[in-house]
């Protein structure tokens, strides 16, 4: 990879603005290269009067005209459906001549299988790539770091650096150590024993790769531990367990705690194209807390409400509130944050964040299939260390559209309605042809973390004139 990256120039994604309550885009519009380019924008306002066709709105709607446009899901989830008539659509069969679909993964999957023989014309739409696998198991996105770390390190890219080694940490990647070490077992279980020879105190997590809402997640200390459950595993109880793969993780045993109590992050990015890359952030993520203080004591090393911050763990804690589920909002974190610890970490550690989603999705790039039917939106979980730095936990290609509290109701509706805005051509009409690139009206609440399309263009640009356009260019190299 020839390009050198500018490590230097971390704009913060995240600004409080004048009122402290919302976030606005750190100046990073791209209208000019929009249809509905020029438009005055307001951070927050959703393009919420996006209609189908047989509405002359937005954009024109060419060729649209009569366009009645039929939604499919399998989920059913009012946040989805009230979007989908808010815009005028109707509700289809599968099987019927649907334009979008927000289905389970499972029905992406068979939509997209060579036996299905279903073909898609350029009208249509679908919440899932057909393998998002390869960022949404836990086993295959470490893989896929991985091996992105080792091509760029390969490369001589700088972004491949590592510390010096020292004897306590050994060597550690400067800019990438984004992760906590993992193992996949049973495959790895010999590295992993090495590992833990080496840090004989630390803890380590074990995870089911095919589970979620922190199911099967267990903590362990000692390596007899690991073995007395893999001699169990094996035995005739538990023949399920046997055949399943697990992730074991290096244990983040020095989150961040506000109020004596751990948390992590829900963020939600929304990747509109994979190749080249398009993705966003959408400025609303959460909080969520454990109900129990945390507390690293051997004899807490099972209390998974001291440890894991899945509300579907945490809700039936007797300590869980219904009013506030848990949840804090991400600006009330940098508020917080600002206040106690000052604003230029704060900035930093909102830098980070963006940095680790944004090679996340790079490392999974080449390997996703980047069909242009496709998009998704991710629930990222990232743990803040007491160091301020972020942890990518995991990533979910099927985040919780379930609603826990109002705000949370409201928080995912407008989640909806801005991923409608995002990815749908102006006229609200899908359509593959569209080249992806959302007015900033269009935006809403999402920030543009990185478009390698207009990245490149912007380059060209500046390289064949010297009249810069400072507001894409800067778009452009927060992320080179
Ligand atoms: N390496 C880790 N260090 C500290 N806490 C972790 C780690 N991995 C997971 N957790 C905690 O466990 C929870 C569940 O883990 P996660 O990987 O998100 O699995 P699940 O698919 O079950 O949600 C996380 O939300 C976090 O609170
Ligand atoms: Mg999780």
């Amino acid at each position: 990879m020839s390009v050198v990256w500018d490590l230097g120039n971390w704009t913060p994604a995240w600004r409080l603005d004048s009122h402290q309550t919302t976030f606005r885009s750190s100046g990073t519009a791209h209208t000019m290269y929009g249809r509905q380019a020029g438009g005055a924008n307001q951070a927050g306002v959703s393009n919420s009067t996006t209609t189908s066709g047989g509405n002359s709105g937005a954009g024109g709607g060419q060729g649209h005209d009569k366009m009645k446009i039929g939604f499919c899901t399998d989920l059913d989830k009012s946040v989805l459906v009230n979007n989908f008539e808010k815009r005028g659509w109707h509700q289809v069969n599968g099987d019927d001549d649907w334009h979008f679909y927000w289905a389970g993964v499972q029905t992406c999957r068979n939509i997209f299988s060579v036996d299905s023989g279903y073909r898609m014309h350029d009208n249509q739409m679908i919440n899932h790539f057909p393998n998002h696998y390869e960022l949404s198991r836990k086993d295959l996105l470490v893989k896929n770091i991985k091996r992105y770390r080792k091509d760029l390190e390969r490369d001589g890219n700088p972004l491949a650096e590592k510390t010096e080694s020292n004897n306590s940490s050994g060597t550690r990647y400067l800019y990438l150590d984004f992760v906590p070490t993992t193992f996949v077992l049973p495959a790895d279980y010999n590295m992993f024993v090495e590992e833990y020879r080496k840090f004989p105190l630390s803890t380590w997590i074990m995870k089911p790769c095919g589970k979620s809402q922190g199911a099967g997640i267990f903590l362990i200390n000692k390596l007899s531990k690991l073995k007395k459950w893999s001699r169990e595993a094996k035995g005739p109880f538990h023949p399920q367990i046997a055949k399943e793969s697990y992730v074991i993780s290096r244990y983040i045993d020095n989150p961040l705690l506000i109020g004596g109590k751990k948390f992590d992050l829900r963020l939600y990015v929304l990747v509109a194209s994979f190749r080249p890359l398009k993705a966003y952030l959408f400025k609303q993520g959460f909080c969520r807390f454990c109900t129990v203080k945390y507390d690293t004591s051997v004899t807490e090393l099972d209390n998974m409400y001291v440890h894991l911050t899945n509300v579907s763990v945490q809700k039936h804690g007797g300590e869980y509130n219904t009013l506030h589920g848990g949840k804090w909002s991400v600006q009330n974190l940098a508020l917080y944050l600002e206040g106690t610890r000052g604003k230029e970490v704060t900035d930093r550690l909102f830098g980070a964040i963006s940095w680790l989603i944004v090679h996340s999705l790079r490392a999974v790039a080449p390997v996703m299939a980047s069909d242009r039917h496709c998009f998704e939106c991710y629930g990222y979980d990232i743990i803040i260390d007491n160091a301020l730095k972020p942890w990518l936990v995991e990533v979910n290609a099927s985040p919780s559209l379930t609603s826990t509290t109002v705000n949370d109701r409201i928080l995912k509706y407008k989640l909806i309605d801005n991923i409608l805005s995002v990815v749908l051509p102006p006229d609200g009409v899908p359509d593959v042809r569209w080249n992806k690139v959302p007015s900033a009206d269009a935006l809403g609440n999402f920030e543009l973390l990185i478009d390698e399309e207009l990245a490149a263009q912007d380059e060209q640009h500046q390289n064949s004139s010297n009249n810069a356009h400072t507001k894409t260019s800067k778009m452009g190299s927060r992320w080179k």
